[in-house]
């Protein structure tokens, strides 16, 4: 094929065009479910890296406008001249230019690198406050255990945090490596078997933040998903006074059956549940899960209909879990779910606590292929 150069540049520009409007159709799709937005910050700590972000991006956009004015200037120059056959002047070698393309990207750098280093100090766990609240934060295939230092509280895939105060994240791994990542109030952080990192925060407005295992991790890396609910200080004291009491005990004769069976099944033998049996570490301690926002580290609302779905077909919602399918029947998976529902804070509704703010939305990018899998399982 013998095309002009300018038919090649006009293709390949209406390539770049075309992956370009694509890209952007996507994210306005994107924003209409809520969005772990990493300019959208709720934290100081967050807004740190969205300033980076912002100069790394105007030294990036002047890179930019520079090459390709070169490369315009360049096009369009030798379309104008393609009817010449004579040569153009031959040069080897250009000592300013090249001091030129050396010292500018090292100036550039250089000042990238003090606001960077910067950044690095305030942002490590060590730069904490002393009246930081200490959570360790234990990575496993796939969800994330939360403990809270002075009062002992445990949960999962949630770090409730009140507004105004530090939050210092002590992150740990079980198995291999995960990234802790809640975009709207810190960087990501890897959690490293063997060895521990920190990272810290201060949530700055309510609100449910979400997050995502950031290190590929395995079969349902992208099914490890995390949230802060940042609360009120007055809401905060009383959700963790809350959380420090067992659930009321089931009355319903459903929900009763259910918690005859919890332990038949042998879900007490990995899950703990306070008043029910001593911390068993295995699964995530179920406490209140009936006041968590999702279940299955993130992926699903909290409702009745997608415990009852979870509990029966849990390697189908999320391949490679370590919860085994006990192959339980729909009327045994709405019995336990009934008793599910009963273990809620006690005095505590974290729903009201929170207004209208969507705390059970699914997270973004609402998993819709979960119905073909349950219905079509490997
Ligand atoms: Cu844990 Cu990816």
């Amino acid at each position: 094929m013998n095309h002009p150069p300018h038919a090649k540049f006009l293709q390949l520009l209406a390539v770049f065009l075309l992956v370009g409007v694509t890209f952007a159709s996507g994210q306005s799709a994107a924003l209409t479910v809520p969005t772990p937005n990493i300019l959208d910050t709720a934290s100081p700590n967050a807004a740190e890296v969205s300033k980076l972000f912002w100069l790394v991006m105007g030294f990036s956009i002047f890179v930019m406008a520079v090459v390709v004015a070169f490369m315009v200037a360049g096009i369009v120059g030798g379309i104008r001249d393609r009817n010449h056959d004579e040569e153009p002047p031959q040069t080897h070698g250009n000592l300013k230019l090249e001091l030129a393309w050396t010292i500018i990207p090292m100036v550039i750098l250089a000042i990238l690198l003090v606001p960077t280093l910067r950044a690095i100090f305030i942002l490590d766990g060590f730069a904490a406050p002393e009246n930081a609240i200490e959570v360790n934060v234990v990575g496993r295939q796939f969800w994330w255990e939360m403990t809270y230092r002075d009062s002992g509280v445990v949960t999962a895939n949630e770090v409730v945090a009140p507004v105004g105060t530090p939050v210092k994240l002590n992150l740990a791994s079980a198995d291999t490596m995960h990234s802790f990542w809640i975009p709207q109030v810190a960087g990501k952080t890897d959690l490293i078997p063997g060895n521990q990192r920190t990272l810290w925060f201060t949530p700055d407005r309510e609100g449910v933040f979400h997050g995502q295992c950031a290190e590929i991790c395995g079969d349902s890396h992208a099914n490890m998903r995390l949230r802060l609910v940042a609360l009120s200080p007055e809401k905060y004291e009383a959700w963790l006074a809350a959380a420090q009491k067992p659930a009321e005990p089931p009355q319903a004769e459903l929900a009763v059956a259910g918690s005859q069976l919890f332990i038949e099944k042998g879900c007490v033998n990995c899950h703990a549940v306070q008043g029910v049996n001593t911390y068993n570490r295995t699964g995530p301690d179920l406490s209140h899960i009936g006041s968590r926002t999702s279940i299955a580290a993130g992926i699903l609302p909290n409702t009745r209909e997608n415990m009852i779905r979870w509990l029966r077909y849990t390697d189908t919602v999320k391949p490679g879990v370590a919860m085994p399918n006990l192959g339980l029947s729909q009327e045994e998976a709405e019995s336990l779910t009934a008793y599910l529902e009963t273990l809620t804070l006690p005095g505590f509704d974290i729903e009201r606590a929170f207004g209208d703010a969507p705390t059970r939305a699914a997270s973004p990018q609402p998993d819709d292929t979960l119905e073909k899998r349950v219905e079509n399982p490997r």
